[in-house]
């Protein structure tokens, strides 16, 4: 059975029980704060599962693209990934544990649907706990279906029962099923939930009749839903008698498209392999995520992070097995063909897949390759002392002056059989915070102690304000004051006469180009004397201590400043000037703002 033939045989099960099908929703959730990407097909359906009516009925089912990154560690194993597809089936108030157990039981085992043996299926259900007691009715219903004692696992809260990935929301107690692949077992204490690959899970049943408070309390819900999840992958590999997600026709032409880039051959189960599938699986999520609806491009936090980061742990995994600059496309392009007949989107956005992966690819290669150097040279001092942890401040200075992720540098070390103190990485992180607060608050006014995405943008945004002002006002102009919020950037500066439109429209159009041009946003640390010597704008006659980071945009601007920025200028978006007033004699105010983040990143 292939994965087209597994979606429409689940959908059209469902659909004889009384189910209607809905579509699947963006990857990106729409009105849930509280996660950044749909983890699952209940995530988009949380309303109804609180008791909304759901126009299309109280029996649902769907296939649903997820992301899931909580497991990334795992990925490059037989069965984790970060991008999957889950089947699902709902009952909004309607059927519970008897018919939902009795389906899933018929669909696994019966002859016109997937007819696994009944005896190669395991389960395991909530053993109980101060929340709910153990699930007896569970155990019960799957007895009656014939599986025996021994082959259902009462486990804790923290394997058997399902919450939202918020902190708060419908949830309950749920059983799981697992295919024995009949493997040997890798030891007495091999059970369903091991990671040894004996066990496959496959499917899961959530029995939703309680609601986690922003308290912590479990109180019941008006109504008894059930949530299922069957991931589409490794049921496919399953039922293909494969012991890998990799190995089946989902992932096949991908596999492919790494050979040939590679000039390799996926071998069976060694580091080569994982490199394989690490860049599989971060090659499909990375397309899913930039052929989204919702135009998430790389950045520094939120979604765009953790693209980023999917996307330059592909490049790393791919420079080992020796791939250049530019395999992501043929790869991506495996992904699209792939999925297009049932994702559309993937197809309707390549031109925006493309171009964003080879441009992220470019930035991390430039990043790797100075940050390599120098933990390599870090690396190398310290087996000629004999030094088996790496100092927490080193870890921090990759980071914070080289863009080295921290999740690289504890990767590498680990390889090298080195530690990273991240205790004190921890603490370096905090002392340059409150450097960059101390320096800044005063001038300020709050503002940067706010790193949140938005407010990182404005503030790039506000150096090449300040340039730019000067270029089309004159070099008099200086900033006298400055206040950034989440929405909108507030600049004061010294200049005598009202702004005309078309000054304002030079202005806005010349921070727009250095927009557009992605100038790479740099930081070098130096003497106030160096910096001004250099050429440095310094604002404040405030003492940054004696060692300042100095900020330059491309060619553009040189600002001393205590950060933080964007990494490149494309990922502000459209910059708008939308207020210029008077603020006090001879000093002028502007307001401006950041619009659509990713038509000009990605254009
Ligand atoms: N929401 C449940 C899961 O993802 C079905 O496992």
């Amino acid at each position: 059975m292939t994965g087209n033939e597994l979606r429409q045989a689940y959908l059209d099960f469902f659909k004889t029980k009384g189910h209607a099908i809905i579509t699947g929703s963006s990857l990106i959730p729409q009105n849930d704060p509280t996660v950044l990407f749909t983890t699952a097909g209940m995530h988009p359906l949380v309303p109804y599962l609180l008791g909304e009516p759901h126009p299309a009925g109280k029996r649902l089912c769907n296939c649903q693209k997820c992301i899931r990154t909580g497991d990334i560690d795992d990925v490059g194993d037989l069965s984790h990934l970060t991008f999957f597809e889950m089947l699902g089936n709902w009952s909004l108030g309607d059927y519970f544990k008897e018919e939902a157990i009795a389906w899933s039981f018929e669909f696994l085992t019966s002859h016109s649907y997937l007819g696994f043996s009944p005896e190669s299926l395991f389960v395991t259900v909530f053993a109980g706990s101060e929340a709910a007691p153990r699930d007896e009715e569970a155990i019960m219903i799957w007895k009656k279906h014939g599986i025996p004692d021994n082959r259902i696992f009462p486990l804790p809260m923290s394997d058997n029962w399902w919450g939202p990935a918020g902190q708060t929301g419908p949830c309950g107690p749920d059983t799981e099923m697992f295919i024995d692949t009949g493997r040997a077992p890798c030891g007495p204490d091999c059970r369903p939930g091991c990671k040894c690959g004996k066990f496959f899970e496959i499917w899961n049943d959530v029995f939703m009749q309680y609601e986690k408070t922003q308290h912590g309390r479990y109180l019941p819900l008006k109504q008894h839903n059930v949530d299922t999840g069957m991931g589409v992958e490794r049921t496919v590999a399953m039922m293909q008698g494969k012991s890998s997600v990799y190995e089946t026709e989902l992932f096949a032409p991908i596999i492919q498209a790494i050979s040939e880039a590679s000039g390799r051959r996926m071998p069976d189960n060694d580091e080569i392999a994982r490199a394989f599938r690490i860049i599989a699986d971060h090659s499909r999520s990375a397309v899913f995520i930039l052929g989204d609806e919702q135009g998430i491009v790389p950045g520094n936090l939120g979604q765009g992070y953790v693209l980023r980061r999917l996307i330059r742990r592909a490049v790393r995994f791919a420079r080992r097995l020796g791939m250049r600059e530019g395999f992501f496309r043929p790869v991506a392009e495996a992904v699209i063909a792939a999925y297009s007949h049932i994702y559309p989107e993937l197809e309707q956005n390549r031109g925006r897949i493309l171009s964003e992966l080879d441009k992220e690819e470019a930035r991390f290669e430039e990043t790797l390759t100075r940050g390599m150097a120098e933990l390599d040279k870090v690396l190398q001092k310290m087996k000629e002392s004999c030094q088996t942890v790496l100092p927490g401040k080193m870890a921090f200075r990759l980071y914070d002056t080289y863009g080295f992720p921290l999740e690289f540098t504890k990767e590498i070390c680990r390889e090298q059989g080195v530690g990273v103190d991240l205790e004190g990485f921890t603490s370096s992180f905090e002392a340059h915070r409150n450097i960059s607060r101390q320096g800044v608050d005063k001038a300020f006014k709050g503002g940067l102690a706010d790193h949140s995405e938005m407010t990182t943008r404005l503030h790039t945004a506000t150096h090449i304000l300040h340039r730019s002002l000067q270029i089309v006002l004159g070099d008099h102009v200086r900033q006298k004051g400055s206040n950034i919020t989440a929405e909108r950037l507030r600049f004061d500066f010294v200049h005598n006469a009202k702004m005309t439109p078309e000054e304002i429209r030079k202005v806005e159009e010349i921070v727009n180009d250095v927009i557009r041009k992605d100038l790479p946003v740099t930081v070098e640390q130096m003497t106030l004397e160096d910096a001004k010597a250099r050429g440095a704008t310094a604002l404040f006659t405030t003492k940054y201590g004696e060692m300042v980071k100095v900020y330059s945009i491309g060619d553009f601007s040189k600002e001393v400043c205590g950060g933080p920025h964007v990494s490149r200028t494309g990922a502000l978006g459209r910059f708008k000037i939308v207020k210029e007033e008077a603020s006090s004699a001879g000093v002028r105010r502007i307001r401006a703002v950041l619009e659509d983040t990713s038509s000009i990143a990605s254009g």
